[in-house]
């Protein structure tokens, strides 16, 4: 995993311009243009304290190939946001399970967060399944906020957890 750079726009353009691949997105598709800003802002955004987002691109160890992204924002009183969206293509491989797993484990190991939490539709379910194979568990359901109306769910690592056990 690594910070996105300007030669990324084709690869994550492959997926982030997909209709199924935004479906449960609130950011809804993409254009060329706004991947071009989005990957020059997080190329070197901070990440150092509320508001702030660090999205890494995740590529293959074998062929460098972009296959998706990682996110993490940075909420109040010690806690974070995990996100993730990744190519249909290398989709079904475990791939995004290891990518999200190792930076949940950094979140809590190396920045420290006490709480990790996923938001996602409650139809969104490879999203869901995906939090349950990294034992989060479903700590709220509500309707989403973002003018699309629609139920989501909030998984979270409980704040009790054994931190060195994420991974
Ligand atoms: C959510 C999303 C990342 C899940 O993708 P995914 O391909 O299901 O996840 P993974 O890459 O971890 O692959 C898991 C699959 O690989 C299988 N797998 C194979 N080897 C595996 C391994 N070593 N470890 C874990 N899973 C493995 C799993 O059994 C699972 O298969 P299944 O779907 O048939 O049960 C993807 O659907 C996506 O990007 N969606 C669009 C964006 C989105 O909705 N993001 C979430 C917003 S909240």
């Amino acid at each position: 995993m690594r910070r996105p750079r300007a030669a990324d726009v084709d690869a994550v353009l492959a997926y982030r311009s997909r209709p199924d691949v935004a479906q449960y997105l609130s950011a809804g598709t993409w254009t060329r243009e706004h991947t071009t800003s989005e990957l020059s802002l997080y190329a070197t955004a901070r990440f150092e304290g509320p508001g702030d987002e660090l999205v890494l691109v995740v590529e293959l160890l074998e062929t460098a190939e972009v296959v998706g992204e990682v996110g993490l924002v940075w909420l109040q009183n010690d806690s974070a946001e995990i996100g993730y969206v990744f190519n249909p293509r290398f989709g079904g491989r475990g791939l995004a399970t290891e990518a999200v797993g190792t930076l949940l484990a950094a979140a809590r190991n190396d920045w420290g967060f006490v709480q990790v939490i996923a938001k996602t539709d409650a139809a969104n379910e490879s999203s869901r399944a995906l939090c349950e194979r990294l034992r989060m568990t479903l700590v709220a359901t509500a309707l989403t906020t973002d003018g699309r109306g629609v139920e989501e769910l909030t998984y979270a690592v409980p704040a009790s957890a054994n931190r060195t056990s994420d991974r």
